[in-house]
Parts: C-alpha cells; sequence; structure tokens
C-alpha cells in the first residue's frame, strides 16, 4: 500500500497543506497561541494522517508482541536518564517536529532535508522485530518503517563509502541527561555499509501503527534487530557516509564491554554477565527466561555477510 501523502492527496491540496504546515511550523517555532496554549508540533504530511503501511509478513516474527506499554515505558535513552522509567517521564521536552537531518560524507549528492522531505518517497511497512539488549531482555515490538538501505540510496554513496555513522539530537535543553556525562555527547552508532544496505535494517518512524513516541527515538530511529539494541540509534539528526570505521559511543567509553559489530552472539559473553539467556519484558518472572540465539534469531538472513570473520574478536 502507499502511504505518500502526494498518492493519496490531490496535487492541489498536498501544496495547500504543505503552506499549512509552513505555517504551523512558523508558529510551533516562534509565537505562543493566545491563552499561552502552545503551537500543536508540526507533523511531516505521511504521520497527519493515522500511519498508513503494509504488514511485512517475511520479515515478521509469530511471537506474540510485547505489551505497548511495555514497549513505550520500559526505554534506554540515556539523554532522559539512566532509568527505564527516566525516557517516558522525560521526553516530553523533545520536539521531534520540526525536524531535518543532515546526510553527508562520500556520496554524491549529499544534503540537509526537512523529516517531510526525507520520508515522502518511502512507502511503510509493519514488521515485527525481537530487540535483544545487551543487558539480557528483550521486547518484540511491531515497527512501522522502511528500509534504510532505501533512503541511503538516494544519496548516493561513492565506492569508499565502507561505513555509516549515525548521530542522535545534541541539545540539553531537549535532552537533559546530556548535562551528565554519562556518554560523551551526541550519541554516536555506526555500521557497515552492507550491514547498514541489508533490507532488515529499519527506518523507524512508529510503532503499534501510531507515530514514534519520544521515548523510542522520535521523529525517526534504526531498527537493527540481529544486533543488540544500542545498534538501534534513536531521533537521528545526521547520517554520514565514511571510508573508515566511525568511533562509536559504547566503543568509546567502553571498548572491552562493547564492541563496534555487537551482533546478537549467545557464545560471547559480554565481561561481566553472560548472554546465553534473556528476560522477555513483559512475560513474567517464571516464564520470561529463554535462550538467546545467534544473530537473535536473524542468522538465516544475516550470518553471510560474517563469513571468514571471528565473531569472538569483532564483537
Ligand atoms: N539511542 C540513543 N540516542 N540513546 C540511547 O541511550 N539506547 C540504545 C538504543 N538507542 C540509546 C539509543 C539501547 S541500549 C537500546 S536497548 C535501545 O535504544 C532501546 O530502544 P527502546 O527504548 O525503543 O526499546
Amino acid at each position: 500500500m502507499k502511504i505518500l501523502g502526494s498518492a493519496i492527496t490531490p496535487e492541489r491540496a498536498w501544496h495547500n497543506r504543505r503552506e499549512f504546515l509552513a505555517a504551523l511550523a512558523a508558529a510551533a517555532a516562534g509565537s505562543a497561541l493566545p491563552g499561552g496554549a502552545r503551537a500543536a508540533p508540526v507533523m511531516p504530511v505521511q504521520l497527519i494522517e493515522r500511519l498508513r503501511y503494509s504488514r511485512n509478513e517475511r520479515y515478521s516474527t509469530t511471537e506474540p508482541a510485547t505489551a505497548y506499554a511495555d514497549v513505550t515505558s520500559y526505554n534506554n535513552f540515556y539523554e532522559f536518564g539512566t532509568d527505564k522509567s527516566d525516557p517516558a517521564e522525560r521526553a516530553d521536552r523533545l520536539r521531534p517536529r520540526p525536524w531535518s537531518v543532515v546526510v553527508d560524507g562520500e556520496c554524491a549528492a549529499p544534503g540537509r532535508l526537512a523529516l517531510e522531505d526525507l520520508l515522502r518517497p518511502h512507502a511503510l511497512e509493519e514488521r515485527v522485530y525481537r530487540l535483544r539488549c545487551v543487558e539480557a531482555w528483550s521486547m518484540v515490538v511491531p515497527w512501522i518503517g522502511f528500509p534504510l538501505g532505501d533512503l541511503l540510496r538516494r544519496f548516493q554513496p561513492t565506492s569508499r563509502a565502507q561505513y555509516v555513522e549515525f548521530t542522535t539530537l545534541h541539545d540539553p535543553e531537549q535532552m537533559p541527561g546530556q548535562r551528565v556525562p554519562v556518554l560523551d555527547w551526541p550519541y554516536v552508532e555506526g555500521l557497515r555499509i552492507d550491514e547498514a544496505m541489508h533490507p532488515l535494517t529499519l527506518v523507524a518512524v512508529g510503532l503499534y501503527g501510531r507515530v514514534l513516541p519520544n521515548q523510542n527515538g522520535a521523529p525517526l530511529r534504526l531498527v537493527v534487530p540481529w544486533k543488540y539494541g544500542f545498534k538501534s540509534c534513536k531521533s537521528i539528526v545526521r547520517i554520514r557516509f565514511s571510508e573508515r570505521q566511525p568511533v562509536t559511543s559504547w566503543k568509546r567509553s567502553a571498548p572491552r564491554e562493547y564492541g563496534f559489530y555487537a551482533n546478537v552472539n549467545p557464545a560471547v559473553d559480554h565481561p561481566r554477565w553472560s548472554q546465553k539467556r534473556e528476560r522477555r519484558i513483559g512475560a513474567g518472572s517464571l516464564s520470561g527466561r529463554q535462550a538467546t540465539l545467534p544473530f537473535n534469531g536473524y542468522g538465516d538472513e544475516v550470518a553471510a555477510l560474517y563469513r571468514g570473520m571471528d565473531l569472538a574478536r569483532f564483537f
């Protein structure tokens, strides 16, 4: 199913709506409304409508999804604090609209795109993916998004583009956790170009059929289902193609504990705890522990990317 604003809206109305959006953006950025009310946040045109998407069965697990309440209240988003409950309590300070993303580095067509221009060409899909955190818990989430590779190709990466680096917004006003040096802000993550182009790698803009809640990384975040959750960078403002492997935040902060690859691997323990099992959030304390699968269960799709590599060394 197509979700393009331009496909579901007559051309004229589309332009009117763009003007309307621009006016809303100006209102949100500038003047307060009478009576102290705040202007409504500006939504990209695709997201004004209820999210429209098709379901991707091929890439969806049939395991039961984790409850919406758990997916949106048990979060890691250190920009809002290090407790699991901090993001849901504090992320209302984040203003995910208006938003823009810079794409640069080793590509022929770099640029800064407003969120709506970034999203417009992409049809949204629902994909139910497992998310396995390095802390040995897991969830099953019905994400809404589109393949990252489709986005990256628009910027025409050159043959020197061996890696892709992702950077989260850096603004301690909106993200109070950035006042505390738990990480070297802004949050930076990276993928090898073939990992980034893999059809499983998703740009998520929603979950459970709705626009992405701030605590889950609004307005757009990565979901890389065969890697530990920390690779799935939230609230992205910059995507950079590079020849060299990016220096990622977790690797910089604790290189013995967090590698660049971070593929889910029950055979390679974290130095301080086992990765053999995981606790499924919301499944109850007795039934909730289960074996962790290599590549988080996505080995048939992605193991070939690492053929010949020693995954204990490149962890
Ligand atoms: N992205 C940013 N910018 N900051 C973070 O602290 N935490 C990571 C990842 N992306 C994080 C981030 C970790 S450790 C995990 S497990 C997932 O986000 C959690 O995603 P969720 O809160 O949507 O479940």
